[in-house]
């Protein structure tokens, strides 16, 4: 009979050997490459003292090629819970040092389980992923602890946060948990995400490429616009994770955790301003942002990515809000395919999580070209207009400059449903700009005047004055108001307070047929 000393001297061996994992040369080898491992992240992770391990014992149950005599307790992920900020956080990490993180059966079940609780109760998921991929001795388990993983995520979907930390190699189709989930975040040089690696890509098509070109976080954060964030490091990603959460409920029955108010960064003076008096003339609308938002905290999302559309989460007076703004600094803030579809989601996230939405447009139009056209500008700019109109949080826009055609339909407009929409007294609401509209319906009359030149001025100034303002659409009610920019925070504040609580049903329906 085993004394009660040695039941738990057992007890305390079987959990040392689990939190060693592979042991301590690979764990010198996963400090050697700059990593943290996997226990480590978490307690940076969390706040203090608050990890709760679940499934620590847990084992694989495969016995080819020698598997049997190389178990390791908690099989290659740590799981379990604690809080950020006081509120439950589930989360996961892969731990490199075990079989290089790889997923099998029992591995991918845990997180199974994970994902299960994190719904049952309406918290948020971190993945913190940094692994080899599908176990290659556990063949098809793996793969089907894979796909049990990726249902949960569909599942998840919407109704808690997903967020995805690439933190080491993900390869094949272990990227499309990530793929699924709401935020990507990829550590700079350390983290890699590709379908097929550069060896294969060489063998089947002959192209040479790294790692990095490949699948790295700058790879990712400016070309492919599969991660939102870059972290220059392990602690870095984890600090932005447990900021990003800040900005979210904890689910989608819940409203958004709510603030001290701060001060703009930017004064009122500057907005007044910033908009120049040439309207071909670029400006940076993140100086919009900083004049109406609370004193830091704006958190931009895929920064790098489209840049001629902004989206980020901050405070509006202490309140979460999705903030989506043209960016008149790059492609003179037209909509292309990439700037629609980054926003679309960011748009459909902010509408799933009931953070209300602010809209600053200064858009020209959709980007003209027949490479835009080949692509399917059609189909994703219809992302856009299809996330805003389906978007039932409260949505308030504000027109700084150009709203013209297409586009100004698209974003947010009084049309698809915005709540509260206003103009500064430089915006333009047309179909087009002054000498476009010009050229095409004074064709004729420019031609056959005596001054061409004089007489194309002439009709331009003319139409400038006429249409090439707010106030035709506001006497339609198109606009709520035209306003001093210097006011705006101040409406904006006001105008969410009355639409907190704003309801707007839909027709009950399986789902829309979103233009994907
Ligand atoms: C089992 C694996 C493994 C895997 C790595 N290891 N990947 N064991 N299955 N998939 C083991 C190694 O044998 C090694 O064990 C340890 O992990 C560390 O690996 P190293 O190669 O020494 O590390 P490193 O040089 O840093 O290279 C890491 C790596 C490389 C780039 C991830 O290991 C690699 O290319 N692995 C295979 C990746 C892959 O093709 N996976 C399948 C993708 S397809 P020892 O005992 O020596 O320490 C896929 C399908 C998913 O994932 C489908 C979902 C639907």
């Amino acid at each position: 009979m085993e004394t009660t000393e040695e039941r738990l001297q057992d007890l305390r061996r079987r959990k040392g050997q689990a939190e060693m994992g592979g042991g301590q040369n690979r764990i010198d080898a996963q400090h050697g490459k700059g990593k943290m491992t996997a226990r480590e992240r978490i307690e940076a992770f969390l706040d203090e003292g608050t990890f709760q391990e679940i499934d620590a014992l847990v084992e694989h149950r495969c016995s080819d090629f020698g598997m049997d005599r190389n178990i390791i307790p908690g099989d290659g992920v740590v799981c379990g819970y604690g809080t950020i900020d006081g509120r439950t956080v589930y989360c996961y990490a892969q731990d490199f040092t075990v079989y290089g993180g790889s997923l099998g059966e029992m591995h991918g079940l845990k997180i199974c389980k994970l994902l299960d609780m994190a719904i049952k109760t309406g918290a948020p998921v971190v993945g913190m992923n940094d692994s080899g991929g599908a176990r290659i001795q556990e063949g098809v388990a793996s793969l089907g602890s894979y796909a049990e993983i990726f249902f949960r995520n569909v599942r998840a979907s919407g109704i808690i946060p997903q967020i995805s930390v690439i933190m080491g190699p993900c390869a094949g189709g272990a990227v499309y948990s990530p793929a699924i989930t709401d935020f990507v975040i990829m550590v700079d040089k350390t983290a890699h995400m590709f379908i097929t690696g550069p060896e294969v890509i060489k063998t089947v098509t002959n192209e040479e490429v790294s790692f990095e070109e490949l699948g790295g976080a700058n790879t990712h954060a400016t070309r492919s616009g599969v991660t939102h964030f870059t972290a220059e490091s392990d602690e870095d990603a984890l600090d932005l994770v447990r900021n990003l959460l800040g900005h979210l409920p904890s689910n989608n029955l819940e409203k958004t955790p709510r603030l001290s108010s701060a001060k703009p960064s930017i004064d009122s003076e500057t907005l007044r301003n910033l908009v120049p008096e040439d309207p071909s003339k670029p400006y940076d609308v993140i100086t919009a942002i900083e004049g109406i938002v609370d004193h830091g905290a704006f958190l931009e999302v895929q920064a790098d990515f489209a840049q001629n559309i902004v989206c980020g989460f901050a405070r509006l007076d202490g309140h979460s809000i999705g903030l989506v703004a043209n960016q008149p600094n790059f492609l003179a803030g037209c909509l292309d395919i990439d700037a629609s579809v980054k926003a679309a989601r960011f748009v459909r996230f902010c509408d799933a999580f009931n953070i209300p939405l602010v809209t600053l447009v200064d858009v020209p139009g959709f980007l003209p070209g027949a490479g835009q056209e080949w692509g399917g500008i059609i189909r994703h700019g219809a992302k856009l207009l299809y996330a805003y109109a389906e978007a039932t949080v409260p949505k308030m826009t504000v027109i700084l400059r150009k709203a013209y055609g297409g586009a100004y339909d698209v974003m947010s407009s009084k049309h698809i449903r915005g709540d509260y929409n206003i103009a500064w007294p430089t915006a333009q609401l047309a179909v087009m700009g002054a000498e476009g509209a010009v050229q095409i319906i004074h064709r004729k009359r420019i031609q056959t005047s005596g001054n061409p030149d004089q007489e194309r001025q002439r009709l331009v100034d003319d139409y400038t004055e006429s249409f090439a303002t707010p106030y035709k659409a506001a006497s339609l009610g198109y606009l709520d108001d035209v306003i001093d920019p210097a006011e705006t925070r101040e409406r904006l504040s006001r105008a969410l307070g009355h639409l907190m609580d704003k309801e707007e049903p839909r027709p009950t329906r399986k789902h829309g047929n979103i233009p994907l």
